[in-house]
């Protein structure tokens, strides 16, 4: 029998709970032993949970049960998560968690203690719910140099930007909708703002890279700004806004960003609708990949976190080699990535030529719906050449990277 305890029984916690006990028969098969909820920290009680005399509420009951092999942290937030999983590690239990936060600001030093002590810390479920994104990273496409990640890494901002162009809604109704379905974060605005989206590019970078990459230092813009008519131009354009995270090797070295983007049909993200995620992946040998599924929401994301709680299982007495070091990976400066761009500015299409000459060679487009104003397409620029240009222009209204 091998005991497990969950820190946190919310949305994710209570799903790893249903997973471990609908699909024992299949997990024991593949452990070669059985898998047991022993204890629950969470502060509520549960007294109709068919686990309710597991509760506990001091993290000592779990620290000190010997008996207690591996731990699930989906508490979500920083404090007191990252104590909790350090203690646990350091007692020499394995932890698995689903918290983002945790993994990006503390993910180094809790791989580091992990690795002393010569157990697991693992974290599938903190990028793309359920899509096993980070063990393709680290066990599958590991004999080549990726040169581009790029996903949607945000259930709540696809959904919302989904509900925009198929039904022309309101945002703040949309986030609502998002937030009963389990989907948003407890502070949407780490949603809405592309914070969660630029934790999960800095933890898929991290990890792909080797070193630490510092999610402050990450351009992130969010979806707020996003409007219905910024929705009918790229509709005109025959393409759709999306939020983007990427990281991308060039020349001179990696860069990574969250913002939304305009992509267009042929573009594999393009079909990403609703609270899916998709990340696309390109390596130097295997060329273009792409995985797709359930990017929030309980069973998903709990379906993650109970695949690592098998392969811990699986390697109860070792260390199974998920590392990055604490060194700063530098990324590129923001200023000099090059994109192209969209610009929507009130003012007469007559004039265009004459609008659009700070941008270099641009495509005019008009979107019948809208009297007044018209946009362009830029050729590619500076992203401060054209930060520079775009605040000099009168009439802007509002601005996108273009996809290809
Ligand atoms: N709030 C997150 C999302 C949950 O919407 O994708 C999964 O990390």
């Amino acid at each position: 029998m091998i005991n497990v305890a969950i820190m946190g029984y919310g949305t994710i916690g209570s799903g790893v709970a249903r997973v471990l006990d609908e699909n024992a028969p299949v997990i024991s098969a593949r452990v070669g032993d059985d898998i047991r909820v022993k204890k629950i920290l969470d502060r509520r009680d549960f007294p109709e949970d068919p686990h309710a005399d597991c509760f506990v509420k001091d993290i000592n009951d779990i620290l000190d049960d010997d008996e207690i092999q591996i731990v699930v942290e989906t508490m979500g937030g920083v404090e007191p998560a990252h104590t909790f999983v350090k203690d646990c590690l350091m007692r020499g239990k394995h932890v698995t968690t689903s918290n983002k936060a945790l993994v990006a600001k503390h993910g180094p030093e809790l791989l580091a203690i992990a690795k002393e002590k010569n157990v697991n810390f693992l974290f599938e479920a903190s990028v793309g719910g359920g899509i096993p994104i980070i063990r393709t990273i680290t066990s599958a496409v590991t004999a080549d140099v990726v040169e581009a990640v790029m996903g949607i890494l945000n259930g709540t901002t696809n959904y919302i930007l989904t509900k925009i162009e198929q039904e022309g809604s309101e945002f703040s109704d949309v986030l609502k909708e998002a937030q009963e379905l389990g989907y948003a974060e407890a502070n949407p605005t780490d949603d809405v703002e592309g914070y969660d989206a630029c934790r999960k590019i800095a933890i898929l970078t991290s990890l792909n890279c080797g070193r630490n990459v510092d999610f402050e230092k990450i351009y992130t813009e969010g979806i707020t700004k996003v409007t219905p008519e910024d929705m009918e131009y790229a509709k005109a354009m025959g393409r759709t806004i999306k939020l983007l995270a990427v990281s991308r090797k060039v020349e001179e070295g990696t860069y990574a960003m969250v913002a939304p983007y305009m992509l267009g049909e042929e573009h594999p993200l393009y079909s990403v609708h609703g609270v899916f995620n998709a990340v696309f992946i390109h390596g130097n040998m295997l060329d273009d990949a792409m995985l797709y599924g359930r990017g929030a929401g309980s069973l998903p994301t709990a379906s993650a976190v109970c695949g690592d709680i098998v392969d811990i299982a699986r390697n109860l007495d070792k260390n199974s080699g998920v590392f990055y070091s604490d060194e700063e990976m530098e990324l590129l400066d923001f200023e000099g990535i090059r994109n192209k761009f969209f610009v929507r500015v009130r003012g007469d299409v007559n004039d265009a030529a004459n609008i659009t000459s700070p941008f270099g060679k641009c495509e005019v487009v008009t979107c019948k719906s809208l009297e007044g104003e018209f946009g362009f397409m830029t050729e590619e620029m500076r992203e401060d050449d054209f930060a520079a240009a775009f605040e000099k222009l009168e009439g802007a209204v509002s601005r996108y990277r273009l996809g290809n």
